[in-house]
């Protein structure tokens, strides 16, 4: 982890926020090429849903969130941790997380601690106009359902997909972007009708693991776990967990839930004409039916949900740690290479001018770069450091697949010096065949 970290701070990957007033806990900022692989991250995942797939429909939806959504949804009363005191040491902790230098006797009664933000929307701060911070993006989903399959005529199986922060005032935030306050999630809610549930949740189990491996984390690093009855979140008939082998250990990248028709019969108005299997509080404010007609029988269905809901930035976390390598080389040094998939590489090619004063080098090297980034398959750099040593160490570093190397050649025979990242294979290309070559790099 340590070296990781290292490896983010020093090259602009993931900077501690607030880092020159002493930092604020459980928060992180996107550096540079952090904000680049989160970006490919999201992407690669709105593709593979939104894009790829003919049953999804995306959503943005507000982050402050009305009390009622969470009221309903149960989080203001059960979205809580268990919290004790140290009274030796005067800290607190949540009670599986309590150190080992805290002596039982010195710990106080578990109290439950809401971890949810509170705010106040508009200027009257006395209490009668409170919001949260979102705690996970899928709520809005489920009150957005009836727009949805208003503006779209989807009928089931359908889903919809939200990429977007959450915040949890966690009592112990830790190892590094793990375990945040502020966080993103990739999550998707696919509705479905009672009684297929059991098969889809498979198929999304199978689905989701198959994306994490696209990704770069190959299967022999991830397990699945049946999240046992007793620990079941209160709306859920059944969890899988993909756990990652992260380097504090093994711990959760994605739940994939059943949620039943808990959340749209939570949510909807009219709930004692619906036939809802879950155990759901009375709601008397909603006033939109959460339910779906059939064509066939006319029947109104409460849709069974589907929930794969991935965390970002341990997904970013996962992806480093995978692609991570310190290797020995033939002549005894060593390097630091990022192995990442070319599509989540932050710089997909650095341009390097073989000489940073020679004029012409340079100007080439800015005409070929800016050909490239047309092509609109990422960002592009000119890395013009007059070291070419320097340049491969660094890019091989932040994972740029290619690195091309503008020089005397290029300005005589009209060739470039192409070099491969993973196995530092160099090649000449012709100019005029660089941006072909660079296509099927990345379409390969
Ligand atoms: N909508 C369901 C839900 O939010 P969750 O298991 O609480 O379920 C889903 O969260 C995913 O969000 C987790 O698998 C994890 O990847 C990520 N996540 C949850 N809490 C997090 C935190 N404090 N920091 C970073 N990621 C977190």
């Amino acid at each position: 982890m340590e070296d990781i970290v290292a490896l983010c701070k020093r090259r602009g990957f993931i900077f501690q926020s607030s880092e020159i007033y002493g930092g604020l806990q459980g928060l992180y900022d996107y550096g540079p090429l952090g904000v680049e692989l989160k970006n490919n991250l999201k992407q690669a995942w709105w593709t593979s849903m939104v894009y790829y797939r003919d049953d999804i429909e995306g959503l943005d939806a507000s982050i402050l969130t009305h009390p009622d959504v969470l009221k309903y949804s149960g989080h203001e009363d059960t979205f809580t941790d268990p919290l004790v005191d140290c009274k030796s040491c005067g800290l607190r902790f949540r009670e599986d997380q309590v150190p080992d230098h805290c002596k039982d006797e010195d710990l106080t009664d578990p109290r439950e601690f809401n971890l949810m933000f509170k705010t106040n929307v508009g200027p009257i701060d006395d209490g009668s106009n409170v919001a949260y911070l979102r705690p996970e993006t899928a709520q809005q989903i489920f009150t957005n359902f009836r727009n949805i399959i208003d503006s779209t005529s989807r009928v089931l199986p359908f889903g919809i997909a939200q990429i977007g922060k959450a915040f949890r005032n966690e009592i112990t935030p830790r190892n590094f972007i793990f375990r945040v306050r502020e966080f993103e999630q990739m999550e998707l809610e696919f509705f479905v009708k009672p009684g297929e549930d059991e098969d889809w949740h498979k198929e999304w189990v199978k689905l989701r693991s198959d994306w994490w491996e696209d990704q770069g984390i190959p299967k022999s690093r991830l397990t699945l776990l049946e999240v046992p009855q007793d620990d079941l979140s209160h709306y859920s008939k059944a969890t899988t967990d993909i756990m990652y082998e992260f380097p504090h250990g093994q711990e959760e990248l994605e739940g994939i839930a059943n949620r039943k028709d808990f959340d749209l019969g939570s949510h909807t108005k009219n709930q004692e004409d619906l036939n809802i299997t879950s155990n759901v509080n009375k709601n008397n404010s909603s006033n939109a039916k959460l339910a779906i007609q059939d064509i066939k029988t006319k029947e109104w269905i409460v849709p069974f949900v589907i929930e794969p809901s991935a965390g970002l930035d341990r997904g970013v976390l996962a992806i480093l740690t995978e692609a991570y390598n310190l290797e020995k080389l033939d002549d005894g040094k060593e390097r630091v290479v990022l192995s990442l998939k070319p599509h989540l590489s932050p710089i997909k090619a650095a341009v390097i001018p073989l000489k940073k004063n020679n004029d012409d080098l340079v100007a080439e090297a800015i005409k070929l770069k800016s050909e490239l980034q047309t092509m609109n398959l990422g960002r592009i750099v000119v890395e013009n450091t007059g070291n070419i040593g320097k340049s491969y160490r660094k890019h091989d570093e932040i994972g740029t697949p290619i690195c091309i190397t503008v020089d005397f050649d290029t300005l005589d025979n009209g060739t470039v010096t192409v070099r491969d990242r993973d196995s530092m294979k160099q090649e000449k290309v012709p100019l005029n065949k660089v941006a072909s070559y660079f296509d099927n790099y990345f379409k390969a």
